[in-house]
């Protein structure tokens, strides 16, 4: 089966733009068959972005970014800060970089798996995990952004409650202090500050 972080150079391209809107933020997006989220943008991760909280951050790390709409979403808002995006997914990261030329804005979009290729640190590590890839590959995320975030840094999460929301804050509170920012529709926005 293919899951979305396959490279699979095979599967045939139906690419689409996307105008979206998030809040007073209008983007394009490209979206294409077997990457996250072909139809568009996601719930969860609109949910995210309409609760995160960029104002005092400076420097941001989107990890899995897909087709790249948080990073857009940031550099549309911040157009002076830096934000790197990075995904597992070579057609993910070939339509970020398209959507940051159609948007007029940068960024550094490059592969990595989990950290592996990650040299900075960052005010805030944003991330849609992916769930598909395992809870270890999850943790991983999580528990390895404390290497990569300044002092006062800030890691944001959108999980399901039935995708273990519950249990991820509990099994990595030793690292951070977790906060339910919100809840809707069996989405939790969490955000984790290093302890
Ligand atoms: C749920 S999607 C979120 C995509 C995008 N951020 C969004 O909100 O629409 C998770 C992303 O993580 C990527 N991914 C999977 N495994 C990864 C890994 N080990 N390291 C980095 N990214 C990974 C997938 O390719 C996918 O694009």
């Amino acid at each position: 089966m293919n899951q979305y972080f396959d490279n699979n150079k095979n599967l045939e391209s139906n690419m689409q733009e996307n105008k979206v809107k998030v809040l007073d933020t209008e983007f394009y997006m490209y979206t294409d068959n077997g990457v996250f989220n072909k139809k568009g943008l996601d719930f969860g991760t609109r949910v995210l972005l309409e609760n995160l909280d960029i104002e005092n951050k400076n420097s941001f790390l989107d990890v899995g970014c897909g087709c790249g709409p948080i990073g857009m979403y940031i550099l549309l808002n911040k157009p002076d800060s830096v934000v790197d995006m990075i995904d597992v997914n070579n057609r993910a990261i070939k339509l970020t970089k398209m959507g940051l030329k159609k948007n007029h804005i940068s960024g550094e979009v490059f592969n990595s798996d989990a950290y592996q290729n990650v040299e900075g640190r960052y005010d805030m590590i944003i991330t849609n995990p992916p769930i598909h890839a395992g809870k270890q590959k999850i943790y991983k995320i999580v528990r390895e952004a404390k290497s990569h975030l300044n002092k006062d840094g800030e890691v944001w999460i959108v999980i399901r409650k039935d995708q273990g929301a519950a249990t991820l804050i509990k099994d990595n509170s030793d690292l951070f202090q977790f906060e339910v920012i919100d809840k809707i529709k069996g989405f939790w926005i969490i955000k984790g500050c290093l302890i």
